[in-house]
């Protein structure tokens, strides 16, 4: 694969986090406390309960701490290294790209590893697991939350237009290990083709960007991503 200036790549979910994952919330007899993720990732449920909706948080961050990159968040991290306009794009909320050495991402669905303040609006990083006190809080006195986009929620200010702008600039544009089906991220890839980048697929499964791409590789992220550098 010829891979010429601004590539925008993105990688969704792979690897052990994605098998732990499942079998942890989404598998048979897997899901916490009986809460399916979206029933706790709301707005609302964490309004009504947020002890029980950061004990879940404290659990999710338990289990993504012993989690590692695997060979297709390094091979991005080549990529990079390799290609200065290299944007690397993803909903993945683990930090598993901040720990494999990717520098330049734009996190469409946050950071499960930072907190924001509910009354000042702060950021902040919280690596700490378990979280000592929940639900934690700000110096200001008001409810921290998880800094993550929820269901309901709009992205960032600005973090859509900045991914808009590398894949509709970019000459090739990887979309790793995502279903295609989530709003907005998913219309990303109808931008690149229509800005005249190629688009190139990898997934284990057939999605809803396969009809769209130019060029489908079929396999795990983790074994083909480090084949095209
Ligand atoms: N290599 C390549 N593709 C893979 C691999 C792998 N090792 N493992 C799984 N996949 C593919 C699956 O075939 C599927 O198409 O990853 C995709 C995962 O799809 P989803 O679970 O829908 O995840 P994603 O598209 O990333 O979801 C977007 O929704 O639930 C939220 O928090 C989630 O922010 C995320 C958003």
């Amino acid at each position: 694969m010829a891979c010429r200036g601004h590539v925008a790549g993105r990688l969704n979910g792979c690897g052990n986090l994605r098998r732990e994952w499942r079998a942890t919330f989404r598998g048979a007899g897997g899901l916490w406390k009986d809460y399916k993720p979206e029933e706790l990732a709301n707005a609302e449920a964490f309004a009504k309960n947020p002890k029980l909706v950061w004990e879940w948080y404290n659990h999710r961050r338990e289990i993504i701490a012993k989690a590692l990159p695997n060979p297709g968040h390094k091979a991005l991290v080549e990529f990079e290294k390799r290609k200065p306009r290299f944007t690397l794009i993803t909903q993945n909320v683990d930090g598993l790209h901040d720990r494999a050495g990717s520098g330049k991402i734009l996190k469409l669905h946050g950071d499960i590893w930072r907190m924001k303040c509910t009354v000042c609006g702060a950021n902040w990083p919280d690596r700490r697991t378990p979280l000592p006190r929940l639900p934690p809080h700000c110096q200001c006195g008001g409810l921290a939350r998880p800094n993550v986009v929820w269901f309901g929620e709009p992205l960032a200010d600005g973090m859509m237009k900045e991914a808009e702008h590398a894949v509709t600039s970019a000459q090739v544009f990887l979309v790793i290990g995502t279903s295609a089906v989530v709003l907005p991220a998913a219309n990303l890839v109808p931008y690149a083709r229509k800005a005249g980048a190629k688009v190139i697929e990898i997934n284990t499964e057939e999605t809803a960007a396969t009809g769209m791409v130019d060029c489908v590789l079929r396999g795990p992220a983790g074994d083909l991503l480090p084949r095209l550098l």
